[in-house]
Parts: structure tokens; sequence; C-alpha cells
């Protein structure tokens, strides 16, 4: 697994040229005005051409940007000037020793919160994972999170509110949609629930949507995360605070070992309360269709909310809405059809492995393998290589999923700690069972 080639398969000095073509023909598919991207060529491709270092610009022009919905922000200008902050957040690329970021106690959330509303990077711990936020609206503060992060433009980020009401003018949905929203909000808000419907244009910038026309939302319960939202006094975007690709953060430590050289400031909390459910939120995409009558509650992630859980609440108020689970994942060519579901996500350093249920002996090569192997087990299925590996944990002797789940990506990034380390081992575990 190599995460450069991932990522810079967005930033590769090749495909600017392509991105930008085919964001043309897309808006012109589209009926859509393209002077921005003339702009854009004409603007930004003699830098990329003449300044290789700088080639950080072209993951952006997947995105059209018709309008600016910062009154501050504007995109040209951000994509022509010179860092502000001296971190890649602009256009500039960092030596690797560079550290930038800084790490805050919970005691400057005010400040924390300043920092949201002008336009810079906060990563904060919410009941799921770390997030990395900016102010959702600003398109210019947006664009810094993909930057950071390395993420492709394609992978539209989640807003972060406090209630139902700071969410509802976000979307622009029928009645029917509006009545299944509310019910999902009003059952597991706040919570690790993210609701993905029509998105209101005239507010939410088109980057953070990867141009889907779709936006997430989701009320965190975690009570730092809410007093940060607080005391930004705007909605907060925020993806998990890890580099695009890599295993999710659970610890301000872990986020400041994927992004110290980005200009972001890290809220410390104790680490035994900072994402206690420990794997991301269940997202949903809510859909009326007005020609069957029926509403579609499809499930894009997996998470600690059930698909089961909301069935069962949405049919204790209506049988209109029928919740179905999307495939598990698409190659990473696929844009747009399936964000945040490529099928390399979460990846730890070394190669990861899953291993049969079936009991086999193990061949003596397999054997003498083991030696660089670090066992991730489920209730102790793997415990018989335990004597025989480089390193074992056990995420839960119980079997229990949910205490697995909380020390999940702790766990995965402790296996790149072990020296010599090569493969990490993981039990094929039976979803039905547990
Ligand atoms: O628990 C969480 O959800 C964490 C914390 C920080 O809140 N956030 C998080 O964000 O996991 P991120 O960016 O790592 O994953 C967001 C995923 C996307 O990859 C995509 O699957 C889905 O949410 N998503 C967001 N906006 C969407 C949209 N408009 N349409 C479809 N899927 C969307
Ligand atoms: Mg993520």
């Amino acid at each position: 697994y190599n995460k450069k080639v991932t990522s810079m398969n967005f930033l590769s000095f090749s495909s600017p040229i392509i991105a930008i073509i085919q964001s043309i023909l897309k808006a012109k598919r589209q009926g859509r005005e393209v002077w921005f991207y003339f702009l854009w060529m004409t603007l930004v491709l003699p830098r990329i051409i003449f300044g290789p270092s700088r080639v950080v610009v072209s993951s952006f022009p997947l995105v059209s940007s018709r309008r600016h919905h910062s009154p501050s922000s504007s995109f040209v200008r951000w994509f022509t000037s010179e860092s502000t902050s001296g971190s890649r957040t602009g256009l500039t690329m960092k030596s690797e020793d560079d550290v930038v970021a800084k790490m805050v106690s919970c005691s400057k959330l005010e400040e924390c919160g300043a920092r949201i509303r002008e336009g810079h990077l906060v990563a904060f711990p919410t009941e799921t994972v770390y997030g990395l936020g900016c102010h959702a609206l600003d398109t210019e503060a947006v664009a810094r999170v993909f930057c950071a992060k390395e993420r492709p433009t394609t992978d539209p980020l989640i807003v972060h509110l406090n209630s139902p009401e700071q969410a509802l003018p976000l979307w622009s949905v029928s009645e029917e949609e509006k009545e299944c929203l509310q019910i999902l909000m009003e059952a597991f808000w706040p919570g690790p629930l993210t609701l993905v419907a029509h998105a209101n244009d005239t507010v939410v910038p088109p980057l953070l949507t990867a141009d889907t026309g779709f936006v997430a939302c989701r009320s965190p319960s975690h009570s730092l995360a809410r007093s940060l939202i607080e005391a930004a006094g705007v909605p907060i975007a925020a993806p998990s605070a890890n580099k695009f690709g890599h295993v999710s953060p659970t610890q301000a430590q872990h986020v400041f070992d994927d992004l110290h050289q980005e200009d972001v400031w890290i809220i410390q909390y104790k680490p035994e309360n900072s994402c206690q459910v420990g794997v991301e939120s269940t997202v949903v995409k809510i859909q009326w269709d007005p020609n069957t009558q029926q509403g579609s509650v499809l499930l894009l992630r997996h998470g600690a909310i059930s698909a089961h859980q909301l069935q069962k609440s949405l049919l204790s108020i209506t049988t209109k809405w029928q919740v179905s689970i999307r495939p598990k994942h698409t190659s990473e060519q696929t844009p747009n059809v399936a964000p945040g579901q490529n099928i390399r996500h979460y990846s730890p350093h070394c190669d990861c492995f899953m291993i049969s249920s079936q009991k086999y002996a193990l061949e003596e090569q397999e054997q003498s393998m083991l030696s660089q192997v670090v066992v991730i087990d489920f209730a102790g299925q793997l415990d018989y290589m335990r004597d025989s590996c480089l390193a074992y944990r056990d995420l839960s002797l119980k079997g229990n999923s949910q205490e697995a789940s909380a020390s999940l990506f702790e766990t995965l990034r402790w296996s790149e700690t072990i020296p010599n380390a090569t493969r990490v081992y993981i039990p094929e575990i039976d979803i039905n069972k547990n």
C-alpha cells in the first residue's frame, strides 16, 4: 500500500489538464457557464507548468465553483496567492521536518471558535473520531481541509451542527423527506448518524458537497465538539483528521502524527474520553420518489447505528421509508458514485490480511512468517498464533463489537509502531454473530 500514489492520482503532473478538460465538458453537458474554468486555466495552469512544486493546486479543478459563498472568499484569489499561514494550506509545499501544527488545551475553546470563523483549521474530538474542522460555508476554508488531508475533491465533507434547527436550512427537501429527516434526527441526534439529503445550494458551497447536489449533516454528542460549534457560531465541516486513506484518529497524538506539517490547531482531550465510539458515524442518504410515493434510506457507510435500528425507528411512525444497504465499495477510479467507499480505506502502513475462520494447520513457511506479523484478534480467534507472532492484541476477548470498535483505530495505529512488522493479521468475523 502506498498512500502517496492514491492521493497523487489527483495531484499528479498530468492530471490537472485532464481534470480541467473533464470539468469543462461536464459543465457544458449540464448547461452551466464555463468561464470559470477558462479563468482557471489561464491563471493557474501556468503556475502548475512552470512551478512543479506547487502542484497541490491541481486537486481542485474537479469541482465546479459557480458561486462564492463566503463574503471574504475568492476561489481564484486563493489559488493564485501564496499561502498566508506558511503551511501547505495554500500553494507551497513544505519540507519533511517542518512542524506547523499546534496542540492546544480545552481552555482555548473560544480562540478555537474564532479561528474556525476566520477560515482556519481546528482538529477536535467527537464521540466517533477526531474531526478536522473548518467554517463549512467558507469555500476557502473548505479548500484548506482538502489540501491538508490530501483528499480528492470527489469525496464530500460532513457538516457538524448542534441541532436539527441548524441543519434544516442547509437542505432543500420535499415535505416527505423533511418528515423522514425529522424522525431520524429526533431518534438519533445528537449522536453518530450522518444524514445526506438534497443541498440548499444557495448556502452550501459545491466544494463541500463534491458537487453532488447533496449535503451531509450530523450533530455530534461529544460535549467538546458541541462547545466548539457553539463557540464558532458557524456550522463546522469536518472529515476525519487523518491524511486521506490512512487510519482515522481517535487521539490528539494521532492527528499530530498525520498533520503536524499543516496549519492546524489540535485540541487535546483526555484520550480515554475523546472518541468513545471509536469508528465513524453511520451515513445514510434520504430520497423520496414522487412516482412510487416511496422513500429510500440508503446506508452509504456502516457505523455505530445499524440499518435495523434505523428501520425500526422509521417503522414506528411510517411505512413509507425503506432502509437498504449500498454495495461495500467501488474501485478507486470511480468518481462521485460512492464517496468514501474506496476499496482502500483506513489503511495502516503494513499490508493487512484477513485470516479465514476455517482452521488450517500452518505450513512451515507460514509459521516462520509469523515472527514479522502483528495479530489484531477478536474473541481469541487467532489465539493459536499468539506465541509465535511479533505482537498480539485482542480487541474484545468477549467478542463484543462495540468494545472492539472503540479501540480498533487506535490498535491499527499501534501496529504501525511495532519495529520490524511487515504484516497485520485480523480474523474473519461472522457479522451475523457479532
Ligand atoms: O464520524 C464521522 O462521521 C467523522 C466525524 C469527524 O464526524 N467524520 C467523517 O468524515 O468520517 P469523513 O470525511 O472522513 O467521511 C465522510 C463520508 C464521505 O466519505 C462520504 O462517504 C460521506 O461521508 N458523505 C459526506 N457527504 C456526502 C454526500 N454529500 N453524499 C454522499 N456521501 C457523503
Ligand atoms: Mg475519513
